[in-house]
């Protein structure tokens, strides 16, 4: 049986807390498409390194360039306004276990914060653009900025893009190992029962290889 979801949201979908279907379309908790997490670095205008979990991405590209998208990076965050400011950012991909470290980040968010030292990062500085690397990252985008679009045209997120300049990756973490534990973390936004409306926790997860190709 397919239950079939329109643009209203319906009546028996409960939030899982009370501001969540002012921050989330009903059509994503519905979909709950799993995306990979990472960490956003930026330099703060006071000079602190800024860090910020983010999950509303994809990376692609064609023979002449590869580009990082932030799908959608709330305007509201201080990692907006650096981008804005220093024209750059940095993509860090963590494994699961850093999850805490990340969240922690979230927590000391002021603006006199230094990030890396509230989630226990070591920091390099980048190689092409003007942004903190986190060292245990065991891959690192390096982005220009190429783009910012409003597509809801809200105010409330925009579509960053970054066309990648250099990248840092582990050469000791096989190929095969980023698909496991000690590589890529990956969120499922909370699904909603689609039959009662009852909201669901988030997912963090890890690879599991099924096939080569
Ligand atoms: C699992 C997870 C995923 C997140 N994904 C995003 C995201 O994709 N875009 C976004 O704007 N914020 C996202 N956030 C929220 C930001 O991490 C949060 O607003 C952060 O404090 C922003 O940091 P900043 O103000 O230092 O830039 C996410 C948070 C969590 C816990």
């Amino acid at each position: 049986m397919k239950i079939e979801i329109g643009i209203e949201r319906p009546a028996c979908f409960q939030p899982a807390y009370p501001e969540e279907f002012d921050l989330f379309s009903h059509l994503e908790l519905a979909a709950a498409i799993p995306q990979v997490l990472f960490a956003v670095t930026t330099w703060k205008e006071n000079g602190k390194p800024n860090v910020c979990f983010h999950s509303w991405s994809c990376f692609h590209g064609d023979r002449t360039a590869f580009f990082a998208v932030l799908g959608n990076l709330y305007q509201h965050t201080h990692t907006y306004v650096n981008i804005k400011r220093t024209r750059g950012f940095a993509v860090n991909f963590l494994p699961v276990h850093y999850y805490d470290a990340l969240i922690e980040t979230i927590r000391q968010n002021e603006l006199d914060a230094d990030e890396f030292s509230a989630g226990g990062f070591t920091l390099e500085n980048a190689r092409t653009i003007s942004a903190p690397i986190i060292q245990e990252s065991f891959l690192t985008l390096e982005c220009s900025l190429k783009s910012v679009e409003d597509l809801s045209g809200a105010g409330i997120t925009a579509m960053v893009v970054g066309q990648v300049r250099h990248c840092w990756i582990d050469a000791d973490l096989s190929p095969e190992s980023r698909c496991g534990k000690a590589g890529y973390m990956l969120l499922m936004p909370g699904a909603q029962n689609l039959s009662t409306g009852e909201p669901n926790p988030s997912i963090i997860a890890s690879l599991t290889i099924e096939k080569r190709d």
